[in-house]
């Protein structure tokens, strides 16, 4: 079993890189189907899903743009009270199709906060693409998520853009804390 020391905590391997190529080649395929001849825009959520969003978009074979955002919370004392925001959006998103991508959905009080501020813009749709998810976390249960890599369980992990205090963003593979 191949571990992982990241500061203080000690994680395993849960998904090795193959796996996740694999299934980023499926998710693309299932995106071009949808989204072929529509030009989406793929908007990854930094910092995250730097490296899911280079994959699939590349996976997906189909004529679209590429944008990123990153998320800036401020006030409230806990992760979930405070108030998140969408910056760095540099495209006009009126009237076309929004593929956000993500690493990880957890409770997805993220994503229900930013939503809102995407909608409107008016895009002529929104749907999310999420590596990881967590179904036990979740605590939105309508969110559009159209397109997901693995259900894990809850449980922290890191590697393939995810991270523990900023470590474990390059590893190929996902890690999952240790027992
Ligand atoms: P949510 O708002 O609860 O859905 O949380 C989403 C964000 O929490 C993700 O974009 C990650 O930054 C972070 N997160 C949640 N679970 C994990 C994990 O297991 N490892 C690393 N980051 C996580």
């Amino acid at each position: 079993m191949q571990k992982i020391i990241a500061q203080d905590l000690s994680f395993e391997l849960y998904l090795p890189a193959s796996d996740i190529q694999k299934r980023v080649q499926a998710l693309g395929a299932a995106i071009r189907q949808q989204y072929e001849n529509k030009n989406p825009i793929f908007i990854g959520v930094l910092n995250g899903a730097f490296l899911f969003t280079a994959d699939l978009v590349r996976a997906c074979q189909i004529s679209c743009e590429v944008d990123f955002i990153k998320i800036a919370s401020y006030a409230g004392t806990t992760s979930t009270n405070k108030m998140k925001k969408a910056i760095g959006l540099s495209k006009d998103i009126k009237q076309r199709h929004i593929i956000l991508v993500e690493d990880i959905v957890d409770t997805g009080n993220t994503f229900s906060k930013l939503l809102p501020d995407l909608q409107v813009l008016e895009p002529a749709s929104i749907a999310i693409a999420t590596l990881l998810l967590k179904p036990e976390a979740l605590q939105y249960p309508n969110l559009p998520i159209q397109f997901v890599g693995f259900e894990i369980p809850n449980k922290f992990v890191i590697g393939y853009g995810l991270d523990y205090n900023e470590v474990g963003r390059q590893l190929e593979g996902i890690y999952q804390l240790a027992e």
